[in-house]
């Protein structure tokens, strides 16, 4: 333990005025005089517990030998006066709102809540003008019909026809696609068990249609939502601290690009106009994750992975507002909606003004622009579910979903999700953006009007991965220029390399 007197004279001659808890924690460093020296460069004199977790400037990973120093290079960026205009929408973020027993009437709750919702999206779209299951019995034979139904049972017919047994809140009908109609045929792929999709067809019989056309709710047809001035946001992903693939050396590169170290001209100003930073889930590596997983490991004590995810975190300059959500591997329930990880684990970022932690899924709203944060498991399941997507291309994915207005598409597969009393997983709202990790993969597009970013990943590829031949991208940090939804991307294993990339 250091002397606090010490402490005190050393900070009497940087000029510095410490309060009682900074000075408490000041005397557990010891590399206490290296911060104060820091602080010194400062303009501002008072040294409180909330300034001094910002300025600590060394970085350790423990259990991890070597030890990562960024000295912050100080510049006058763009947005560090501007002020930020967001809000979390906590109306659709279950942190704190968890009070489902799992019981039987939840799950139906659950599904009946789902099909309520989709099928009011449905009935907006012009082309649709479904009739309730159950009066099937009073249209004519032959007569077209429409009808919305979710999906109980898929299967193909013994004459290679696609057959659903589809259902509404009353009744169950069953719609029969065509071999011969070769495009509905295709159509039929994307839609699975638990899909509420609206259902044009010819009326067979009282239970029974031949499908003309599927409808998706589907977002929208619209322009991109632009903004005047040249801000940007940030996205990252899948960190995975405390295992022994985390690649420490390009994260603490990452870092001092944020702080604009060997930066100018244009890059400079550019890092300077980021406000807004997603970290979109698997901060950490977890424990117990998978068989096997614990000798793996390079921090086995989840705490200290999360120590050192925030030392990781407390580099980012004060001015940027970061928001945190989980993923599988973090720290809170593997099932979705996952909620905030909470400040036991990160006590530091928990009391800093400009870190957010946030569900999965969740919704942020930036400068007036809605954003969907969501790690993105069940993209995941849909992957594996169906042969048009694949797992370099997570934002096809994330457009199914959108068409889908349901983050929960496929109920039963590996990704397991809680009947909680309000409905998280349906897309209530049309977002500008999406932002989702969990693939490991960096990846952009434009569906109508919303721009969808995946993060990537500071992991580099496991022997599982190598195993089913997956190619992480990692160590690229993506941004979009709001004003235009520009993406630039910055590449942190191939030293300077920077490229714009488009977001089809
Ligand atoms: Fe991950």
């Amino acid at each position: 333990m250091v002397q606090i007197q010490e402490i005190t004279n050393f900070a009497n001659e940087k000029g510095l005025i410490i309060s009682k808890d900074a000075l408490e924690e000041l005397s557990q460093q010891t590399d206490w005089k290296v911060i104060l020296e820091e602080l010194g460069k400062e303009d501002n004199p008072i040294v409180n517990k909330e300034a001094l977790s910002k300025r600590m400037v060394k970085t350790k990973f423990s259990g991890v030998n070597t030890e990562v120093e960024i000295r912050k290079t100080r510049f006058n960026a763009y947005v560090k006066d501007r002020t930020p205009n967001f809000r979390i929408m906590g109306e659709y973020d279950v942190t704190g709102k968890s009070h489902c027993e799992g019981k039987k009437e939840d799950f139906l709750r659950l599904f009946r809540s789902k099909y309520k919702l989709i099928s009011s999206m449905l009935k907006e779209r012009h082309n649709l003008t479904p009739i309730a299951i159950k009066d099937l019995k009073g249209v004519a034979k032959n007569e077209n019909i429409d009808v919305i139904g979710m999906v109980n049972r898929k299967w193909t017919t013994k004459n290679n026809h696609i057959a659903f047994e589809i259902e509404d809140l009353e009744a169950k009908c069953v719609v029969l696609v065509m071999e011969k109609e070769k495009e509905l045929m295709k159509k039929a792929e994307h839609v699975l068990e638990d899909n509420v999709v609206g259902f044009k067809g010819v009326k067979i019989g009282d239970d029974f249609l031949i499908l003309k056309e599927f409808y998706w709710p589907d977002t929208p047809i619209g322009s991109p939502k632009l903004l005047d001035e040249e801000i940007y946001t940030g996205c990252t992903s899948d960190f995975h601290i405390g295992g022994n693939t985390f690649l420490e050396g390009p994260v603490k590169k990452w870092l001092e690009y944020l702080n604009g170290k060997n930066l100018a001209g244009k890059k400079l100003d550019r890092v300077g106009r980021m406000q807004y930073l997603f970290v979109v889930g698997d901060n950490v590596a977890g424990i117990g994750v998978y068989p096997g997983q614990f000798d793996e490991l390079k921090i086995k004590d989840l705490f200290k992975q999360y120590e050192a995810f925030e030392e990781v975190m407390l580099q980012i300059p004060e001015y940027v507002q970061v928001f945190i959500c989980p993923g599988q591997h973090d720290a809170v329930r593997r099932a979705e909606p996952q909620p905030a990880i909470s400040k036991e684990f990160c006590p530091r970022l928990h009391q800093m003004k400009n870190f957010h932690f946030i569900a999965s899924p969740s919704w942020v709203e930036t400068e007036g622009l809605k954003n969907l944060i969501y790690h993105g498991p069940s993209i995941h399941d849909l992957i594996s579910s169906v042969s048009f997507l694949d797992m370099d291309h997570p934002q096809e994915g994330m457009i199914e979903l959108l068409k889908k207005r349901d983050l929960m598409p496929k109920y039963g597969g590996r990704n397991p999700y809680v009947p909680e009393e309000r409905d998280y997983m349906v897309i209530k709202e049309v977002p500008d953006f999406v932002w989702i990790g969990d693939m490991h993969h960096n990846g952009y597009s434009t569906y109508r009007s919303t721009t969808i970013i995946n993060g990537g990943t500071w992991e580099a590829q496991t022997d599982f991965q190598k195993k089913i031949g997956h190619h992480p991208t990692p160590g690229v940090f993506p941004m979009v220029n709001l004003k235009n939804r520009q993406i630039s991307e910055v590449y942190f294993m191939r030293e300077g390399l920077e490229k714009e990339v488009s977001a089809k």
